[in-house]
């Protein structure tokens, strides 16, 4: 079938490299973090435009779709202003507007297909109830699904908002293709083969395969806690501050281990930090490393995230993870579309 895809907002490729993993040509993928375009080309081999997808020419994009029957625009803007964490903050913050550039941008090009993906806390907002009215004003046909990631294979308690939309009639997100309790969705599946590695270590054969150093404090924090447990299994003098008071008890989803036999937490741009959430190793006395993290995202094991002479940066290299749509889910809404346009090209 005769399709391309371009991608915006494309990070280091997540939801591309599931799209190509499904059928769908990617032609491009656009993103203003330069970061990006390594990782981006190097495992998908699509071209990378760094930009600003709030004024990145329709042309531009036009062109790069050739004379492919159905154009297919897919994209993940940054969940920063919408997640759990910010959402309670009023901050005025120029990324809320990026949803808005998305469906502007969507309808001057008046694609055959949309995706959008995104947190659920999305849902919530002025921003993307607009979002949908302008897709349906434009004549699309609209769905949205509140996904469990780990229902589509992804060993992570991940939620997800998927919006899909088709000028040519209804399309849907398939039925999940795992079961939640799969004994294959498990931390323990992911990542039980990589080597040991110690915090503060990095792995010789694998730079990405290296854990954050621990301050003598959290090493002693981690080495008390317990799998699936919290902060409150260690001794008093351990705990923060905050936590010795009644206000910062609620808190129980940081500092933790994860458990071998249960899908990891969902994987943020902080999870190579013990203090950021549920990051500790389920037995090794260190946070998850990069690779570790990038395998529960389900991108391959050897998916390239920086050039060859350059080192790691948990900072840099957390963000282009935690920020990505895990491949397996990207796989998802591709097969999505080719099934939907594969009925339309049957329809005629
Ligand atoms: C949630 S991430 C996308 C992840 C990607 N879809 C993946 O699967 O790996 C959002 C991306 O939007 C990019 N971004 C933020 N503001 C942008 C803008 N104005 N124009 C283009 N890209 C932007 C960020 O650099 C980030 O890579």
């Amino acid at each position: 079938m005769s399709a391309k895809a371009i991608d915006i907002f494309c990070g280091a490729g997540g939801l591309t490299f599931g799209l190509q993993k499904a059928g769908i040509p990617v032609v491009l993928g656009v993103d203003l973090d330069p970061a990006c375009e390594y990782p981006y080309t190097s495992n998908t081999g699509a071209k990378f435009l760094s930009e600003d997808v709030a004024k990145v020419s329709k042309d531009t994009l036009l062109k790069k779709y050739g004379n492919s029957k159905y154009k297919i625009l897919v994209g993940c803007a940054p969940c920063q202003p919408f997640s759990t964490y910010t959402q309670g903050l009023k901050i005025r913050d120029s990324r809320w507007s990026l949803l808005r550039a998305f469906s502007e941008l969507a309808i001057q090009l008046a694609p055959d297909v949309i995706s959008m993906e995104n947190v659920t806390q999305l849902a919530r907002h002025r921003v993307y109830k607009d979002f949908l009215k302008d897709l349906k004003k434009a004549g699309y046909h609209v769905s949205e699904s509140k996904v469990r990631c780990v229902q589509y294979g992804v060993p992570q308690t991940r939620k997800r908002l998927v919006v899909l939309a088709s000028k040519h009639g209804p399309i849907d997100l398939i039925k999940p293709t795992h079961s939640a309790d799969d004994k294959r969705l498990t931390v323990r599946h992911a990542i039980r083969n990589l080597e040991h590695v110690r915090a503060g270590w990095q792995s010789k054969k694998d730079k990405l395969h290296c854990a954050a150093g621990l301050a003598a404090k959290n090493f002693k924090r981690l080495c008390a806690s317990n799998p699936g447990g919290t902060w409150k299994d260690w001794k008093l003098q351990l705990r923060a501050d905050c936590h010795r008071k009644k206000s910062g008890a609620h808190y129980g989803g940081v500092y933790g281990r994860m458990e071998w036999d249960r899908p990891a937490p969902t994987i943020t741009t902080q999870c190579y930090g013990f203090g950021s959430g549920r990051f500790g190793h389920p037995e090794q006395n260190r946070a998850l490393t990069l690779r570790e993290a990038a395998i529960l995202q389900t991108f391959p094991r050897s998916y390239k995230f920086i050039p060859p002479r350059e080192e790691a940066s948990f900072r840099g290299v957390g963000r282009l993870i935690g920020n990505a749509v895990p491949v397996k889910l990207g796989r998802a809404i591709g097969k999505t579309i080719l099934a939907h346009l594969s009925e339309v090209q049957a329809r005629g």
